[in-house]
């Protein structure tokens, strides 16, 4: 068993931050295993074994996302910036920029971070039949 998710010596390290460690190295796992079966699914032909792997891949998307749930729970200021990037229709880049600025702006990282301005992403609920 490895124990490469830590960078410091893990008996300096206080509980939260291992545990912090771990789940990071987890969420690492999951986006690797996402990787494997879109590759695996681009080139299967058996359809049954096709359809196990995409199921497969679905358990890998929900484990990804309570992991990334779980870290985001213990940064408020990752959360913030990811709030103003995840969900958003639009350029991925400048959401980026935007959240960043506005996490760090401030100086307070609680602070929910929304697109401004064109990026709002309003333009694209047009022709939903809304
Ligand atoms: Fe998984």
């Amino acid at each position: 068993m490895g124990f490469d998710q830590y960078h410091e010596p893990p008996d300096e390290l206080p509980a939260e931050t291992r545990t912090f460690a771990r789940l990071c190295a987890s969420l690492t796992e999951e986006a690797e295993a996402i990787g494997w079966y879109e590759q695996r699914l681009a080139v299967e032909q058996n359809a049954t074994a096709h359809a196990v792997m995409s199921n497969a891949v679905g358990e890998e998307y929900k484990h990804f996302a309570m992991d990334l749930e779980f870290l985001l729970r213990q940064k408020p200021q990752w959360r913030a910036i990811a709030k103003g990037i995840l969900f958003q229709e639009g350029d991925i880049v400048e959401h980026g920029e935007a959240a960043e600025e506005a996490a760090d702006g401030d100086g307070d990282p609680t602070v929910e971070v929304t697109p401004s301005g064109p990026s709002l992403g309003i333009g694209s609920l047009k022709g939903r039949g809304l």
